[in-house]
This record gives C-alpha cells, structure tokens and sequence, in this order.
C-alpha cells in the first residue's frame, strides 16, 4: 500500500513519523507492506522535522491524486478549496481516502461517501472526531446490534480546557482564553471552537454514523461558551454540576435533535469528570447499555494515531461505506419537534435587591408554565445588585424563552438573564 500525504503540519507531521518508524509492524498487522510514497505541503522550503525534506515531494496536492499512491490523506483543512478539490480527484481515480477533515466532511460527506462507494475505494475520517478516541469505527461498526439512541460528547479540547481552568482558578473566560491562546491550546482565531461550531462539524458526523443520516449543520442549534461567567461555574458546584461544551444528538419517535450548547452536567458522571484538553463520548446503545470512550481529543500522536489505525484497516481491505450505510441509504433528517425537546434549565438573573422581586420573576415564570426546582438568591456586598439563580423542571424551550423575555423587560433586571441547560444524567 503506498501512502501519499498532503499537508505536513501538526497532523501529517505526525502521521509522516509514524510511517517512518512504524511501517514494519504496521504492515504486519495488515498482511500487507505500508509504505510512505510522495507528500506534498504548501511550503517545499519551509524547515521541518523527521528527514521530511529528503522524502519523495508531489509538485502540488492535486498530483496526488495523479500519483503512484494508492491512499491518499488529506491533511490540509479547510472546508472547500484545495482539501475539497484533492479529496473529490483522488476518488474519483480509483485512490483510497483518509481525511482528518471534520468540517469538509459535516458539507460534502455524504456525497464524497457515495462517490467512493462508486468507485470501489474507501473514505474514512476516524481522526476528524475527537481525535484519538476511535468513536467512528465504535458506532459504524461495533455497537451496531443494538442500535444507538443517542450520543453525546465533549468533543472540542479548547473549550474544555477553558472551563476547567475557569474553574480551577476562578478567572473570567476572556482571561483564561489568552492565557490558552499563549500556552497554544487555543487557535490565534478561536471562534469555531469557542462558538460551538467546530463541535458542530463533530456531531453532524457521530449523529450520521449512529443514526444513519446524511451528516449536515442546518439541523443543529448551535450555542459556545463565550457567555458563561465565574458566577455561573460557582452557582453550578453550590447545585452539583460543572458546565461543558456539549455536543449532543438524540434520536426521538419524531425526529432527530441535535444541538451543541453549554450544559450543566452532574458531577460524578463521567462527562462531568474529563477535565483539561481531553475529549469524551457517551453513546446509549439501547439494551447494551451506554458506552464511555474518552481520550486525548486533538494534537500530533492522538491524531496521527486515528489516521493510520484507517490507512491500517483500507490495507487489510476493510473499504465499507463510510457512514455505515450505502451513502444513498442516509437518510434526511427531521428535526425534533420543540415538544421533544423539553429541558430542565438554570437560569440567573442580576437584578435590582428590593422587596418583590423574586416574587415578580416568579409569578413570571409560572405565568409560562416554568415551574422551578430550586434556588438560591444572593447579593453582593456593597452592591445594589443580587443574584438570583433557579433551576427549573423540564420544560419545553418556547415556554422559557417567553418567560425570560418577560422577565428582561421588568426594569428590575439588571442584564439579560442567562440560560444554562441541564443535562440528564
Ligand atoms: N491539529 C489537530 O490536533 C487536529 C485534530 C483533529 C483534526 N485535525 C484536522 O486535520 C487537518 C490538518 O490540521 P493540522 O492541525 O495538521 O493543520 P496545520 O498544522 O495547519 O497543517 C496544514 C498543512 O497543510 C499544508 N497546506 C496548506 N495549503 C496547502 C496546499 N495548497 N497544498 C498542499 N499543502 C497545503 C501546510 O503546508 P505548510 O507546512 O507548507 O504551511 C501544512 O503542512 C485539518 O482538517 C484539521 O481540522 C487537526
């Protein structure tokens, strides 16, 4: 099997190391030689590591797909452009694909998937979620016999590591951002990562392989994490749960919902327990039970880890369709109804301290049909302001965001209130 790699980054870097040092016992476990046969980056001149510069260099990333490889791995990133150009020749060449590539994968993949089942070849993405953890080949292929109802993960290492250390330390999010920014576990421009989406493109593809659906964004409501305060991370522990980025898909008698948002998880489940960089995923998989995979979610071994475990299984012949199912057969989802989609929610509010408010947000609320589970109300010293935090029984989210928007115009409240969602255990 010989393997062309485009892009020599972060992720190829690693992948081109353990071809290098590996490619003996990797071709053992395949029955078959493995080796490393052109790559190609954008920069020829740039200095790298691990002897890359003597290797076997393509004039660009579109003779790839031209060349002598039989896999090509696409290690470049970006949704459309030359990653997307590369992918879609190389197939149709007859090339075998490996991609790293969630986001080109959320828009293109059921139609890359069912170009590849055309062509006789594969296309696999196991290090495009949570990046070692092998959650692709566990829902396309081992919890197949009982069906899998739901699935939910810490899936973006960036924001979980800027709640852990919101809470460790008790800063504001924009100070321990910088601070992950320096430390380099945070992009120079982290917006998809604070804002949700990168977990997004993660879940659109667990939601496809456990579902059976065409991978697509239009259907997830999308929330980061840029609005969560010290206040809320301390109101969380005083009620028993920590606040994650979560990614979350769930199948319904009506539909599928998908959502990725900031969510109140009980302390001592295991998602409340993956701290720092690392990623976790719990898939429900009907009468087996739910299963918990956790790992290292990004960087260079972990990545390159999931990549070659696919170059491994194309070698063996292991080329079945990517999401599980022929591509044709990918369903198009429904959303769930907002009746489905009940929560129960914690929500705070900053509001003047006078006599009669808790009152006023209360009969506010149960003027929405919200009724609340439990509170605590607190001022600030040599403050006019206190705070006031609930959580609610579940309810559906129509009927919140009514009583919320109420609730903001009193000229009591002092912000605008903050919703939190609380995660079923
Ligand atoms: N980093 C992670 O931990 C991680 C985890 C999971 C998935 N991924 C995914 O893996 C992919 C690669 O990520 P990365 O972090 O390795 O990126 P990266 O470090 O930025 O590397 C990108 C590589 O692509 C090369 N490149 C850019 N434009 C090119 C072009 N037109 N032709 C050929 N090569 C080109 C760059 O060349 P130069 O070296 O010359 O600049 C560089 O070597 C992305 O899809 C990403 O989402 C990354």
């Amino acid at each position: 099997m010989r393997i062309g790699v485009a892009g020599l980054g972060t992720v190829g870097g690693g992948v081109v190391r353990v071809l290098a040092e590996r490619a003996h016992d990797l071709g053992r476990r395949a029955g078959r030689g493995i080796m490393l046969s052109q790559v190609c980056a954008l920069d020829r001149g740039k200095r790298r590591p691990h002897g890359m510069a003597e290797l076997r260099w393509a004039r660009s990333a579109l003779d790839l797909a031209q060349s002598d490889a039989d896999i090509v791995v696409e290690l470049i990133g970006g949704e459309n452009g030359i990653a997307l150009d590369l992918i879609w020749a190389a197939l149709n060449n007859g090339k075998h694909v490996v991609t790293a590539n969630k986001s080109l994968l959320a828009r293109h993949g059921a139609d890359l998937a069912e170009l590849a089942e055309k062509k006789g070849v594969a296309l696999k993405f196991e290090a495009a979620v949570a990046g070692g953890i092998p959650i692709v080949k566990a829902l396309r292929e081992s919890l197949v016999a009982h069906g899998v109802g739901a699935v939910r993960g810490i899936l973006n290492g960036t924001c979980n590591f800027i709640l852990t250390q919101m809470e460790a330390t008790g800063r504001s999010f924009s100070d321990v951002l910088a601070e992950a920014q320096r430390l380099g576990f945070a992009e120079a421009d982290p917006s998809l990562d604070i804002g949700g989406q990168d977990t997004a493109h993660k879940l659109a593809l667990l939601a496809a392989l456990a579902f059976g659906i065409r991978p697509g964004l239009d259907q997830i409501a999308v929330d980061g994490i840029a609005r969560i305060t010290p206040e809320d991370i301390t109101f969380a522990r005083e009620f028993g749960y920590r606040i994650k980025l979560l990614g979350v898909a769930r199948q319904g008698p009506d539909g599928i919902d998908q959502r990725v948002h900031p969510a109140m998880v009980k302390l001592g489940t295991p998602l409340a327990d993956v701290e720092g960089a690392f990623n976790a995923v719990v898939a429900d998989a009907g009468q087996a039970g739910p299963f918990f995979f956790a790992g290292r979610g990004a960087g260079q071994a972990p990545t390159a880890s999931a990549v070659i475990a696919d170059i491994v299984d194309i070698a063996r012949g292991a080329i079945g369709p990517s999401f599980g199912l022929p591509a044709k057969e990918l369903q198009v989802t429904r959303p769930a109804p907002e009746s489905a989609r009940a929560s129960a929610y914690y929500l705070r509010f900053q509001a003047l301290d006078v006599p009669g408010v808790l009152a006023e947000i209360a009969a506010r609320l149960a003027r929405a049909n919200v009724s609340i589970e439990s509170m605590i109300q607190r001022g600030r010293s040599l403050s006019e302001s206190v705070a006031i935090v609930m959580i609610t029984h579940p309810c559906p989210p129509i009927a919140v965001e009514s009583a919320l928007n109420d609730i903001a115009a009193s000229d009591k409240i002092l912000d605008a209130p903050t919703l939190i969602h609380m995660e079923p255990a």
